[in-house]
C-alpha cells in the first residue's frame, strides 16, 4: 500500500507522544506513522495497544542520539516528515542528572536534524520538521498579569528548560541557516490518561488510591497552567497542518492553577469517586523541601494558535479532570506494571 507522507513521531511510546500517535494513525489513515522510540523508563507500549494492529503504524527502537542509527531509518522508511516529542521530560531528574538531558535533548535533535537536512536536502519545501517544545523555555513569571507570548525572550532557569532551550535555537538555526522547513510549538503542563506517575498530577492520584504521603513542594504557590493532552494532540495536528513555516505557536488552556488547590480538589475528586469521607485525602497533604530553583509561575498565552488556527481547547479543566481520573481508576492494571517496573521487562523483551 503506498502512503502519501512517511512520518516519523520521536517519543511516540510515552505520555503525550502516544496520544499524538494514536491521533495520526487513526485520522490519517493515507500516512505510515512510525513511533520512533528508545523506549527509556518512561517509554511504554501498552500506551498504544488500541492501534499497534493498524496497517499504517510502525514501532522502531531507536536512540535518536545515535546519529547512524538515525540516517538508516531516514533511508529505510524514505522519512518525509518529522513530528520530534522524544526528550527527557522531568525537572526533578533533570536536576539530578542533566547529562541526559544534554544528550537526548540537545544532541538527539541536532542529529535528527542533520538526518533531514542530509536526506531531504534538494527538496527542502516538500518536507516538515515540527519541533514540540515547552513553555518552561521562556522562566518564570512574577508578575501575575503576565503570560508568555511567541515573542517572550528564552530565559531558561532549570537544566531540563535549558536543553529545551537549547533545541529550540537549533531547530530556528537549521531553518535560517540550511533552509529546512521547520515549524514549533511551546506548551503548558499537559495532563491526562497515561502520564507517568513521577509527574504531580498522576503521582497525586495515585498516591491517594494507595494511601501515601501527597508531597507538595514548598508550599504550594507555585502556578502551572494545565492543558488536556488530547487537546494538545489536536493542537500538533493543527500547527503540523496548517502553521507557517519558520513560526512558533504557544499552546496552553488559560488555566492557571496553584499547586496546593490543585491538590486540595485532587483529593476532593478522590474522596468523591472513592466513597471516602470529604477531607480524608487532604489529610495526606505533606509538605517537603522544595525543588531548588523551582520556578514560580508558568502561564501561556495561546491567543496566536486560537485566532490563527482556529484551536480551542475541546474540554473544560472539570471534565478533562473527571475522564483523567476515571482513566487512572479503571486502568489499576496500567498504574501497578508502571509503579512495579513490569512494564519495562514485557518490552525489552520483545525488542531486544
Ligand atoms: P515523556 O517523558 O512521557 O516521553 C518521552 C518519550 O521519549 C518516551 O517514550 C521515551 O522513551 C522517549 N525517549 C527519551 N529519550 C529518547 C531517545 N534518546 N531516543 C528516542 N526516544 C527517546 O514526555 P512527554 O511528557 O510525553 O513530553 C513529550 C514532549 O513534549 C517533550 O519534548 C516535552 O519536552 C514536551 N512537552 C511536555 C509537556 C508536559 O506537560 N509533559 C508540556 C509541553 C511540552
Ligand atoms: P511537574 O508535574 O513535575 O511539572 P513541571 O515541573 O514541569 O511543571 O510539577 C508540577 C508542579 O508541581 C511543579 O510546580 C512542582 C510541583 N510538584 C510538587 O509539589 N510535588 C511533586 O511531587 C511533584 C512531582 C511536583
Amino acid at each position: 500500500m503506498g502512503f502519501s507522507k512517511n512520518i516519523i513521531i520521536t517519543g511516540g511510546a510515552g505520555f503525550i507522544g502516544s496520544h499524538v500517535v494514536r491521533l495520526f494513525v487513526n485520522a490519517y489513515p493515507e500516512y505510515r506513522i512510525i513511533n520512533l522510540d528508545k523506549l527509556t523508563y518512561a517509554g511504554n507500549l501498552a500506551n498504544l495497544k488500541d492501534i499497534e494492529d493498524k496497517p499504517n503504524y510502525t514501532f522502531v527502537k531507536a536512540d535518536i542520539v545515535d546519529a547512524s542509527q538515525m540516517k538508516e531509518i531516514f533511508d529505510a522508511y524514505k522519512v518525509t516528515d518529522v513530528l520530534h516529542l522524544a526528550a527527557e521530560s522531568h525537572v526533578d531528574r533533570s536536576i539530578t542528572n542533566p547529562m541526559e538531558f544534554v544528550m537526548t535533548n540537545v544532541v538527539g535533535t541536532v542529529n535528527l536534524l542533520n538526518s533531514a537536512r542530509d536526506y531531504w536536502k534538494g527538496s527542502y519545501d516538500k518536507h516538515r520538521f515540527y519541533h514540540i517544545s515547552t513553555d518552561e523555555v521562556f522562566g518564570s513569571l512574577h508578575n501575575p498579569e503576565d503570560f508568555f507570548l511567541e515573542t517572550t525572550p528564552y530565559d531558561p532557569q532549570s537544566p531540563y528548560s535549558a536543553s529545551k532551550a537549547a533545541s529550540d535555537h537549533f531547530v530556528r538555526a537549521y531553518h535560517n541557516t540550511y533552509g529546512l522547513q521547520v515549524v514549533l510549538s511551546n506548551c503548558s503542563n499537559n495532563y491526562g490518561p497515561n502520564h507517568f506517575p513521577e509527574k504531580l498530577i498522576p503521582l497525586m492520584i495515585n498516591n491517594i488510591q494507595t494511601g501515601k504521603p501527597l508531597p507538595v513542594y514548598g508550599k504550594g504557590e507555585n502556578v502551572r497552567d494545565w492543558l488536556y493532552v488530547v487537546d494538545h494532540a489536536r493542537a500538533i495536528d493543527l500547527i503540523f497542518h496548517k502553521g507557517k513555516t519558520g513560526d512558533c505557536y504557544n499552546v496552553g488552556g488559560f488555566n492557571e492553577w496553584k499547586n496546593l488547590d490543585l491538590v486540595y480538589l485532587l483529593c476532593d475528586i478522590m474522596d468523591q469517586k472513592l466513597g471516602k469521607e470529604q477531607g480524608t485525602s487532604r489529610k495526606l497533604i505533606t509538605y517537603v523541601t522544595d525543588r531548588p530553583g523551582h520556578d514560580l509561575r508558568y502561564a501561556i498565552d495561546a491567543n496566536k494558535i486560537m485566532n490563527e488556527l482556529g484551536w480551542k481547547p475541546s474540554v473544560t479543566f472539570e471534565q478533562g479532570l473527571a475522564k483523567t481520573v476515571d482513566w487512572y481508576l479503571s486502568n489499576s492494571e496500567w498504574l501497578q506494571n508502571v509503579t512495579s517496573g513490569e512494564y519495562q521487562k514485557y518490552y525489552s523483551k520483545q525488542y531486544n
